[in-house]
């Protein structure tokens, strides 16, 4: 099958088998033929933040376990989806109840069932400031497994599904907590500016006009996907050492980045922007001209031409820098 409408930065690629899953039970005859032909398996929810390097020789499973449910609690709201339910629909259902706590994460491509192995975060929030617990099926064996918050191990970008249980289990369901008393979290610069622009004060807001700033600020430097391909920011912000931060702030005055425990975390995009990458074209593969961290795809070229274009940027940012960059999608096979 052709997996280049199931990623969305549209990189041609076949998977040598595949199977759609609605419940459990079809999860675990999947996992089983999977087995008994030894093949490796890519699980596949929106395909928003892979990056396909080749044809895929395993079976690919595309997770669409429906089902959403809310439930009041002493704390606040209790919120179980299921895996295949679009993370975007999901914030933008919540808020239209006036729950608050998603509203920073409104127009984050993927489906709920991915949000945690990378720990989904933007403008100051990140999943795991209301996860509550996992389910998810066991690969080798079928069975099924709660993962509390302490046990996904998050952290910025990451989570125990990139780390030791990498490639193990298919995370089924997902449930969050959102709180009784919500105030509005507008500790990121750009969000803070955007609705002091519009006339907001902090006192008055609701979930959905926060969503509503978050959406217009998205919506004016990330590309969708549906118009040029790109899987969001390509690289992490890389964590560097207070020694590291002063020489390069020393150097390049204007350098953004954030405190971050004793380390700083620094705007890879603004690296990349200023090393003169931004809007650059390279056959079908790019980067976006109002956001350097993207990496887009109009060309729908190949998982190498993407990632030959990532590593090219690496090393750029590397010499002239001295700074390492991480790719932020993971790479199949
Ligand atoms: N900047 C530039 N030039 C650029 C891009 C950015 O100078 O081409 C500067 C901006 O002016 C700003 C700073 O760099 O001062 C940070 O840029 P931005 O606010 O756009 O955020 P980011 O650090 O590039 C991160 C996340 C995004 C998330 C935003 C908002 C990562 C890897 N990326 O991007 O997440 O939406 O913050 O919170 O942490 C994603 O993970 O796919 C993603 C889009």
């Amino acid at each position: 099958i052709d997996l280049q409408p199931l990623n969305t930065l549209a990189i041609a690629a076949r998977a040598a088998h595949f199977a759609r899953v609605g419940n459990l039970e079809q999860l675990r005859e999947a996992l089983e033929y999977a087995r008994a032909k030894n093949l490796p398996i890519l699980p596949l929810g929106g395909g928003s933040n892979i990056v396909l390097t080749g044809d895929f020789p395993g079976l690919v499973i595309l997770v669409e376990f429906h089902g959403l449910s809310l439930d009041d609690n002493a704390d606040g709201t209790s919120l179980c989806a299921a895996a295949g339910e679009n993370w975007h629909r999901l914030v933008m259902y919540t808020v239209e109840q006036g729950l608050g706590g998603l509203e920073n994460l409104a127009l984050i491509p993927g489906k709920i069932g991915a949000a945690p192995i990378q720990n989904i975060g933007a403008y100051g929030v990140e999943l795991r400031d209301t996860f509550t617990d996992l389910q998810a099926v066991h690969i080798p064996t079928g069975e099924l497994r709660e993962f509390s918050a302490t046990d996904c191990q998050f952290g910025y970008r990451d989570s125990v599904f990139k780390g030791a249980a990498r490639d193990q289990y298919i995370i089924t369901r997902v449930r969050l907590q959102l709180p009784r008393k919500w105030s509005p979290r507008l500790d990121y610069p750009a969000l803070h500016q955007h609705l002091a622009e519009h006339g907001h004060s902090a006192a008055d807001l609701t979930p959905a006009e926060v969503a509503g700033a978050v959406i217009d600020i998205r919506n004016s430097k990330l590309p969708s996907p549906d118009d040029i391909p790109n899987a969001g920011s390509f690289f992490k912000n890389p964590l560097v050492d207070a020694d590291c931060y002063e020489g390069l702030k020393k150097a390049h005055p204007d350098l953004v980045a954030f405190a971050a425990g004793e380390q700083w975390k620094l705007a890879a995009g603004w690296l990349i922007d200023r090393a003169g990458w931004r809007g650059a074209r390279r056959n079908s593969v790019g980067v976006h001209d109002r956001q350097a961290l993207v990496l887009v795809n109009p060309g729908r070229g190949s998982g190498a031409e993407v990632t030959g274009l990532a590593e090219e940027i690496a090393a750029d940012i590397r010499a002239k820098y001295g700074v390492e960059l991480e790719p932020e999608p993971r790479y199949y096979p």
